[in-house]
């Protein structure tokens, strides 16, 4: 079975391909590494033995992924490749339109031509905007996202409905991701975003090994218990593993499915402070800062229809993914200290 993984050398792409390779499929990948870096290939092939098959192409040229699909045979896509920063795509919404529709245009051409008939999306729990109530259920409605980034996984799961209702032959999973954190326990993989952080666990990761002061906690006048935002952290490697479940599933003709992966289990900004430090013993020194605009005050996912449909069952915790998520963090500021180093010394 020849999986294509476009972007699977990002954060979830990588932990993915490593867990497909763990089950036996064939991978490819296609990255234009715009957020990622060559070495996670390397990085794959250390963990799992395997080196992976790997083109840097643009998955939003039509014509780039017609060539490849001509000289690949290949039976499913997952599609991890577009643009995610919330932030950005705020002030450059054409940008993230753009890049991210016409990646899923030059897929479903070529998996039209070349007849590819799974294809798996992944999507966000930020298609449920400002929830009515929680735990969200697939059933809960989906609502206009809260930025361009969040519309953009809106337009898609909609495209993908068209798609599925003309190719009833189609096999199409989207899988709404609530908060994917941790990293690899080999501490080669995880993830280590350019410049300052947006998301909460890179943020305090950075403040752990000493590059940024102190975390600031977006509001704590929320109406949760201690007052600030509750989310569904799950472990990158489990959120990996519910790819090749979903893969699995399609096997099976389910036509198109939609399976929300997160924990079940809600944790507030201040918990999390708490498991990492208890995970970690380091420190994190926080402060209190207003809102953050577009941020709901909770969402956490009901894991009941992926739990009985896929088999799909949470391994890890917060404290494991905080403790997973400092190593690597520790390992990469290392790795990059000693890069520079070397470079230094050799001119
Ligand atoms: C965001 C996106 C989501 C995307 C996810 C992963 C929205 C509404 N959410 O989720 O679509 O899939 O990132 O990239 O578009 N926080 C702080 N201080 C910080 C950073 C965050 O207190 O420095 C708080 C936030 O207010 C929130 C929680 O931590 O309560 C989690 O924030 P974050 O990690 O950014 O993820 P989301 O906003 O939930």
């Amino acid at each position: 079975m020849k999986v294509l993984v476009t972007g699977g050398l990002g954060f979830i792409g990588s932990h993915t391909v490593v867990s497909l390779i763990e089950n036996k499929y064939e991978v490819i990948i296609v990255d234009n590494l715009y957020n990622s870096k060559i070495d996670v290939l390397d990085r794959i092939e250390k963990i799992t033995g395997v080196r992976p098959k790997f083109y840097k192409l643009d998955c939003s040229n039509s014509e780039e992924m017609d060539k490849l699909f001509s000289q690949e045979k290949i039976d499913s896509i997952i599609n991890f490749a577009g643009y995610k920063a919330v932030g950005e795509s705020v002030k450059k919404p054409l940008m993230y339109y753009e890049n991210n529709l016409d990646i899923c245009f030059a897929l479903f051409k070529a998996m039209e031509k070349y007849n590819v008939k799974n294809f798996v999306f992944s999507s966000s729990a930020t298609v449920y905007g400002l929830p009515d109530k929680v735990p969200l259920t697939e059933e809960s409605p989906v609502k206009s996202a809260t930025s361009p980034y969040g519309e953009t996984k809106v337009m898609i799961e909609r495209i993908l409905k068209d798609m599925a209702f003309v190719h009833k032959d189609w096999n199409i999973a989207i899988l709404r991701y609530f908060n994917p954190i941790g990293a690899h326990k080999s501490t080669l993989l995880g993830e280590d975003p350019n410049g300052i952080p947006n998301n909460l666990l890179p943020y305090i990761n950075k403040v752990a090994v000493g590059e940024l002061k102190e975390l600031k906690v977006y509001g704590n006048d929320y109406p949760t218990p201690d007052g600030t935002g509750i989310r569904d952290y799950i472990h990158v490697v489990d959120l990996a593993r519910g790819h090749v479940l979903a893969l699995k599933k399609l096997e099976t003709n389910p036509g198109l499915v939609v399976y929300n992966l997160g924990t079940g289990k809600g944790t507030s900004v201040l918990e999390v402070i708490k498991a990492y430090e208890k995970a970690t013993g380091i420190k994190i020194p926080f402060e209190f800062a207003p809102r953050r605009d577009g941020d709901v005050p909770e969402n956490y996912a009901s894991t009941e229809k992926a739990e009985k449909e896929l088999g799909f069952k949470c391994q890890y915790s917060v404290e494991d993914a905080c403790l997973d998520g400092y190593n690597f963090q520790k390992a990469e500021t290392e790795r990059v200290k000693n890069l520079i180093h070397k470079t230094a010394k050799t001119l």
